[in-house]
């Protein structure tokens, strides 16, 4: 192996990722005192996060009556009683002051007449717990995760946070007691490796759409936190829970956002029929995500798809007007231009669901504290490791996240971790040493897969897992198909045995960046076939055509999923958390999910 030359940084708390969780807990810190560094493959303003539209959901009751104890229900049954409970109400409660403080950060959102955030619908948020539509999506027109992503990039600078850009984490650093030490980092612009050091490191890397072939996320959206977890022995939960998209563009996969549906648009088949009112009589087209897409996987699948090949369906907003559309939703008014060549006042648009958003992750509890089974105790610490936003399973989405919980989520949960470092790091505290033997297991594979001599190229291996994906864990899955796929997925790492970088320079070298990003993909991708074949009811997301009905007394529980370095995958599961953290709401049983 070459001898790498290694430069050290010492900081009280590494954040890897600069999107919405990364950028809140990176402020919060340093606005906390302590020593914080962000380190971000991409340019923080170029995190996924900018391209979240509709909104962030907060039950502060500008445009009507709300109240977040109706959000923590609609959560809960969003999630297809898969969340946990103390974490769902931790996050419904403390949505409002979180998003007060965005507001007074500078985030510019669309505002009501008399002056206060202007609020949307949004699928499955209700009041009177189910009986009448709530309107908690704070939106910034159809530009939110763009306004709150710039706004709090300039918080943390303000701050004196220190960024690191355009460097590429490879993995994380543990010490012989199994406490998280750091991360090892490539400087993608220089060539060098850097050792970060920091009393805790938090994982905001986001989500791994990309093990698909369609999605709405990123290119960038490889998952890098949860395969740094999988390859240091760690479990990951939940990981059979993909989220489809009712509404991506026919044919190039961007995001229309539900908040066309929340202002009033609906969706037709090739009849013209608005077929929402069959599937969800009283939501309509503001049904849960998995309902919808299931329905019109349904309707394309029964003949009633639009187009040539009557494969996908219509999303009509022409009767809400140009001016509500102008003022309202600009942005996907150009998306529908640009992608499908559609005048969105004169045409309706045409949609697919399409891959969304990771509801599995890295388990941690409320605090963002990275939890793992250990003999009794099913949520033990993870000491010195911290995951928030996409990358994490708290877990408030369940089995299902409602549309506009996800900003919520990264605002939330990266301002808890920037409470909890405050309570448990003294800044500037000494930092505990290290052989220099403790870099060895990273170095080691890192120059192996630099120098991988195989015979497949990386973009192959990659286009094998994503169609593998795409067909065997879909919106309908079956024993037959997650067979299938199970074996297919694991046959394609086997294959990454054979893998070929053809560039050994350390500078701009996309070849060995994709490779490290396939890496983190492949074991994500094993983990959610493998964990959708072990689930054998219908949940939320996962929608079993062989085992149609929910479970609870089988399968209400979290699956922990770990895989091996030859890709084998084995299971344990932790309970649900029935349980709330205060009195101020009740347990919400289990029972029939009807929108
Ligand atoms: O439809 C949307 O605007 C997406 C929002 C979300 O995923 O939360």
């Amino acid at each position: 192996m070459e001898a790498y030359k290694i430069q050290q940084h010492k900081y009280d708390v590494i954040v890897v990722g600069a999107g919405g969780a990364g950028l809140r807990a990176t402020f919060g810190l340093a606005e906390k005192g302590l020593k914080a560094a962000c380190i971000t493959k991409v340019f923080p303003t170029r995190s996924h996060t900018v391209a979240a539209q509709g909104g962030v959901a907060a039950a502060l009751g500008n445009m009507g009556e709300d109240d977040w104890r109706f959000h923590f229900y609609d959560t809960i049954k969003g999630s297809d009683w898969l969340g946990d409970q103390d974490a769902i109400e931790y996050m419904c409660r403390e949505a409002i002051p979180a998003i007060y403080e965005l507001e007074h950060y500078g985030v510019p959102f669309s505002r009501t007449d008399d002056g206060r955030i202007y609020q949307r619908p949004f699928g499955g948020m209700t009041t009177h717990y189910g009986k009448g539509t709530a309107q908690r999506t704070c939106a910034a027109a159809d530009r939110t995760g763009h306004a709150i992503l710039h706004t709090l990039y300039q918080q943390a600078l303000a701050h004196d946070a220190t960024f690191f850009i355009e460097y590429f984490v490879i993995d994380l650093i543990f010490d012989e007691e199994g406490v998280c030490r750091g991360v090892l980092a490539l400087d993608m612009n220089e060539g060098t490796l850097h050792f970060f050091r920091g009393q805790a490191v938090v994982l905001a890397t986001g989500g791994y759409g990309r093990a698909y072939f369609s999605a709405t996320s990123a290119h960038t959206c490889t998952g890098d936190g949860g395969g740094m977890v999988l390859r240091a022995g760690l479990a990951l939960q939940d990981m059979e829970f993909v989220q489809f998209h009712p509404t991506g563009i026919y044919g190039a996969g961007v995001l229309i956002t539900e908040g066309v549906r929340g202002e009033g648009g609906y969706l037709t088949n090739s009849n013209g029929e608005r077929f929402m009112e069959r599937y969800a009589p009283s939501a309509k087209d503001l049904a849960s995500r998995d309902v919808v897409s299931r329905a019109i996987t349904l309707e394309v699948r029964e003949g009633r798809g639009v187009g040539e090949q009557k494969d996908h369906v219509h999303l009509n907003l022409m009767h809400l007007g140009a001016e509500v559309i102008h003022e309202r939703l600009p942005g996907i008014a150009e998306s529908a231009r640009i992608f499908a060549g559609v005048d969105v006042t004169k045409e309706p648009i045409p949609v697919l669901p399409t891959v969304h958003y990771n509801m599995g992750g890295i388990p941690t509890n409320y605090h963002g504290e990275v939890v793992q089974k250990k003999g009794n105790d099913v949520d033990s610490v993870v000491p010195g490791l911290f995951a928030i936003g996409e990358a994490a399973c708290v877990s408030v989405h369940g089995a299902n996240r409602l549309g506009s919980n996800s900003l919520l989520d990264l605002v939330v949960f990266g301002r808890a971790v920037s409470h909890r470092c405050a309570e448990i790091i003294k800044p500037g505290a000494a930092h505990k040493d290290l052989p220099a033997s403790v870099l060895d297991k990273a170095l080691g594979r890192f120059d192996g897969l630099r120098n991988a001599n195989g015979g497949t190229p990386t973009a192959k291996i990659r286009g094998e897992m994503q169609r593998t994906m795409q067909k065997d864990a879909a919106v309908f899955r079956t024993g037959e198909t997650l067979d299938e796929g199970s074996k297919k997925i694991s046959a394609v790492y086997d294959s990454f045995k054979d893998v070929k970088v053809s560039d050994r320079s350390l500078v701009w070298n996309s070849d060995l960046i994709e490779t490290l990003e396939l890496s983190n993909l492949l074991s994500q991708a094993v983990a959610t076939m493998h964990s959708a074949e072990q689930r054998k009811e219908s949940r939320g997301a996962h929608a079993r055509e062989d085992f149609p009905d929910r479970d609870d007394h089988e399968w209400m529980k979290h699956t922990l999923v770990n895989i091996d370095e030859n890709g084998k995958s084995s299971f344990d599961f932790r309970p649900v958390h029935m349980y709330t953290l205060t009195s101020d709401v009740e347990v919400v049983p289990p029972k029939k999910r009807v929108y």
